[in-house]
């Protein structure tokens, strides 16, 4: 495995695999590497020759009063969980070498899916997602690259960017990865004292309540958003951004489930803000 600082020593390397005609699989992180971040590293070994794993805390995607500070950063760590699971190089470029001085080249979506919901809340954080991953599929030039549906606005936002630009590679989205109590693993969790570790469970069984009352027959959005906001209600340490139910492709609003859907909430814990999701089948 290479640990490798530099656009220019990447695609060196990335370039020897592609002559040699192994497919190039991507896994972009901001690091503090979990299970769930592995679980696309091993969905990417099954899948490719050759796999590149980013680690870069990238500045242009957190807002002014946001986490970039204290954001965990575990490099020693991320690298040798990268080592173990046979990655063939971790790309770490440092912030000037992704945004040299001068830097003035954004890659935006526009319109709705990036205005709503996370959009609402993080204005501009889209871009700063946008840009950077435009940016390492210039530089890795993948043949797929793997993105969680923990994060299923930017899976939808990456895919559309994607899509929209002819981008010659392909998103692969992965299922969330789950702590064994039902809390999605992330890099936030961190941030949680115990107590407010014990509430965060309430996102998963929010929306496990949603979903079985859908399985049950509830087709009414209102009624499902209602039972998932019920829940969290209850939770003294949790307050609400949104709980919406959602069309899955567009992230448009519903009225009742027709097609595929999906249950998005976004809620703080004390002062860590935790995204999660379900997919609404409509089976
Ligand atoms: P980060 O939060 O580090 O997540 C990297 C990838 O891991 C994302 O595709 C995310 O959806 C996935 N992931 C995180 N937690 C997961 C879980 N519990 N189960 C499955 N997948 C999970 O998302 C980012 O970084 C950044 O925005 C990035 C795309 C790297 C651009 O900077």
């Amino acid at each position: 495995m290479k640990l490798i600082h530099t656009i220019s020593e990447t695609r060196n390397q990335v370039l020897r695999a592609r002559l040699r005609g192994w497919k190039i699989g991507l896994v972009p992180t901001m690091g503090a590497l979990h299970d769930g971040h592995m679980s696309l590293v091993r969905r990417a070994k099954a899948e490719c020759e050759f796999v590149v794993v980013s680690i870069f805390v990238n500045p242009t995607q957190f807002g002014p009063g946001e986490d970039f500070d204290k954001y965990p950063r575990t490099l020693v760590e991320d690298v040798e969980k990268c080592r173990i699971s046979d990655v063939d190089v971790v790309f770490t470029p440092s912030a000037s070498e992704m945004y040299p001085e001068g830097f003035n080249s954004w890659v935006e979506v526009k319109g709705y899916l990036t205005e709503t919901l996370e959009g609402e809340f993080r204005p501009g954080h889209f871009r700063g997602v946008t840009t950077v991953c435009a940016k390492l599929f210039n530089i890795v030039q993948p043949t797929c690259a793997y993105f969680g549906q923990k994060d299923y606005q930017q899976l939808k936002v990456v895919q559309k960017m994607v899509n929209d630009l002819s981008m010659p590679l392909e998103i692969v989205p992965c299922e969330i990865v789950r702590e064994p109590d039902g809390l999605a693993m992330s890099s936030r969790n961190s941030y949680l004292s115990p107590e407010e570790r014990k509430a965060a469970v309430v996102l998963s069984r929010a929306l496990s309540k949603a979903r079985a009352a859908v399985t049950e027959g509830e087709r009414n959005a209102a009624a499902v958003q209602e039972i998932a906001e019920g829940v969290i209600r209850l939770e003294p340490l949790a307050s609400i951004d949104y709980v919406a139910l959602r069309d899955a492709e567009t992230l448009q609003p519903i009225d009742r489930i027709r097609k595929p859907a999906v249950l998005l909430l976004a809620v703080r814990i004390g002062k860590t803000r935790l995204i999660d999701n379900a997919f609404i089948p409509t089976n």
